[in-house]
């Protein structure tokens, strides 16, 4: 069902937007780009944040009585993070954010810095007959005047008698929320650190962020660790269907990836695992099922039903990842079974739901992640879409390594990219693959049905002689022992219909055309490598002009960091999941009609 939106109005800067009801208007406001003044982050502690409600109602919360005095209660003051929305609200806001320290993402986010994890440092007064407070209380006194609440667990607890006294109470308290992390000895609010990862199926990458300043220390990427259990996310839930075993040796096999790449950027950046306190990791939801140990089974059959699609925090003890002990693992939310934390993170750094441009973000792979809309509304969907993109199924196809050919132009001659430089073409990769079918069409080699030509068709064409038969197949020769089989050709006319579809049918339901689209955002390891003409050429994407098709990189990683390095950024994150519609494709009518009708190539006069 689809809940119904409330409209909230900021003056004196007259601003509204629409959220949905139970937003805080904390958070509405950051949507639309007003920081309202905080140190908090939006936990109620700091009594920054508040406005007074002109229109609506908010009633007041604990935090409010704690933060406000009596007198602006009764005059309509609130905390802006405690206040939910409930119905249409004017407020008032006297602060924004000053000066905000920030950082600049890929993408050119600039994204406030206000990390989860904060150090502050106390010279606290020595304990006396006349003061004797516990170390807990010195400490947690400290924290309630600069305005941060606290909780602490026992382990480290047990630190406080040793670290307090060796460092004659001068220390810095690491707190990652309200819950105390670490307490060290003297000093140290100048070594911050998280890390931020994107859990892929096949690669994962790792960034280590300095929490103080928003820069990144190191980052690295290798091979995910469960590529011996198979190559996509449905071998990995077959292997874990052996038993709780093999879901344990698929969860060592990612996390013992994870430690293997931490040892590396601590390497790099010069740091200890001491030092690094929060681990943001997204990832589509088997991988983050599997890194947590848990069944993906549900995931592969009919309802295709997680065990989670919730954000959650895990000790980082618990999984074993070498971070600080006492530190901890944050995921992402999921949109659906297959519209992971990765999605989402990308939603959050592409920031389709902040503005009324109209955009179309496509994460092309085995499957298509799309997630269509604006700030009025969004609806998200995965199309399934094969290996074709992945290189797998292809007769000369492999994956996006040295000697790919990326990139084809057909000319008088062929002319090709090839990964690695000035080496022989050994297959022929996803974008090389879009490019090579792209340019069959348009050079005349193809007919729109994605039927090959035969050389007699096109005899005084400069490339006829490509045009050759492979066991009785059409094909084309791109290059020595490489071609492009009408098999091939067929394989993609598959994924990239299912994925045209997938967009077609969220247009229908948004009821829109490929022209009010303002932007369509190709991410993920694939999507950033595809030529935007070609993507437009073979109907993988709506005809909009090129300079709207926009290749947005590793927007899972940099969504994660963005979540690492901001908690209201986080908070939006985590909110996305009711923000954005999941539209099931699977059984849908209008889903099947139209996948046949997309699955030829467009008119050229219709992409150009
Ligand atoms: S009390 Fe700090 S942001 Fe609301």
């Amino acid at each position: 069902m689809i809940q119904r939106k409330l409209e909230v109005t900021y003056v004196p800067f007259d601003r509204t937007t629409r959220v949905p009801p139970g937003t805080t208007l904390f958070s509405a406001a950051h949507w639309i780009g007003l920081p309202i003044d905080s140190t908090c982050g939006g936990r109620g502690t700091c009594g920054k944040c508040k406005v007074r409600v002109i229109k609506g109602i908010a009633d007041a919360e604990t935090a409010d009585h704690r933060q406000l005095r009596p007198q602006e209660i009764a005059d309509g003051w609130r905390l802006s993070c405690q206040a939910h929305i409930h119905e249409d609200m004017t407020c008032e806001v006297p602060q924004l954010l000053r000066v905000p320290k920030a950082a600049t993402m890929g993408l050119g986010r600039l994204v406030i810095l206000d990390p989860n994890v904060r150090k502050v440092y106390f010279e606290l007064k020595e304990p006396s007959l006349e003061d004797q407070r516990s170390d807990l209380a010195r400490l947690k006194d400290a924290l309630t005047e600069e305005g941060h609440d606290m909780v602490a667990g026992v382990s480290v607890l047990r630190t406080l008698p040793q670290v307090f006294r060796e460092a004659n109470f001068r220390v810095t308290a690491v707190l990652a929320g309200e819950r105390l992390v670490a307490v060290e000895a003297g000093d140290t609010t100048e070594q911050c650190y998280g890390v931020a990862f994107d859990v892929g199926t096949t690669t994962l990458v790792g960034t280590l962020m300095n929490l103080r300043t928003g820069m990144a220390a190191s980052v690295t990427s290798t091979l995910n660790g469960q590529a011996p259990f198979g190559a996509d996310v449905i071998s990995r839930i077959s292997h874990g269907m052996n038993g709780p075993e093999a879901i344990h040796e698929l969860q060592l096999a990612v996390i013992s990836t994870m430690n293997s790449v931490l040892a590396e950027l601590y390497r790099d950046a010069g740091i200890s695992p001491m030092q690094t306190y929060e681990a943001v990791v997204v990832g589509n939801v088997t991988m983050l099922h599997l890194l947590l140990g848990v069944d993906p089974s549900p995931l592969s059959m009919m309802p295709f039903t997680p065990a989670f699609m919730d954000e959650l925090t895990v000790d980082a003890g618990e999984l074993g990842l070498h971070i600080h002990p006492h530190g901890y693992v944050q995921t992402l939310p999921a949109l659906g079974a297959y519209v992971g934390a990765d999605i989402v993170a990308g939603v959050l750094a592409t920031g389709v739901l902040r503005e009324d441009k109209l955009r179309v973000f496509v994460d092309v792979g085995t499957n298509g992640e799309i997630v269509l809309g604006s700030a009025e509304r969004a609806l998200a969907t995965a199309a399934p879409a094969g290996p074709a993109f992945e290189g797998s199924q292809i007769k000369c196809g492999m994956r996006a390594t040295v000697g790919a050919i990326e990139g084809v132009q057909l000319g008088d001659r062929v002319e090709l990219q090839i990964i690695g430089g000035d080496v022989p073409a050994e297959g022929i990769c996803g974008s090389g693959l879009v490019d090579a079918v792209a340019q069959l069409l348009l050079a005349g080699l193809m007919d729109h049905s994605g039927r090959l030509k035969l050389p007699g068709d096109v005899p005084d064409h400069p490339l006829a002689d490509r045009l050759i038969d492979i066991d009785g197949m059409r094909a084309f020769l791109l290059a020595d022992g490489v071609f492009l089989t009408q098999r091939d050709i067929r394989e993609l006319q598959f994924a990239k219909g299912s994925i045209a579809t997938g967009i077609k049918v969220l247009m229908d339901i948004l009821r829109v055309t490929a022209g009010d689209l303002d932007e369509v955002l190709l991410g993920g390891s694939f999507g950033s490598y595809l030529n935007p003409e070609s993507a437009k050429v073979i109907g993988l994407v709506p005809p909009v002009d090129v300079d709207r098709i926009i290749a947005v990189g590793n927007s899972a990683g940099e969504g994660a960091k963005i979540a690492l390095l901001s908690y209201r950024e986080r908070q939006v994150a985590f909110e996305l999941p009711s923000r954005i519609e999941y539209v099931e494709l699977s059984g849908r009518t209008d889903f099947n009609d139209s996948f046949i009708s997309v699955l030829g190539f467009p008119q050229l006069e219709t992409v150009s």
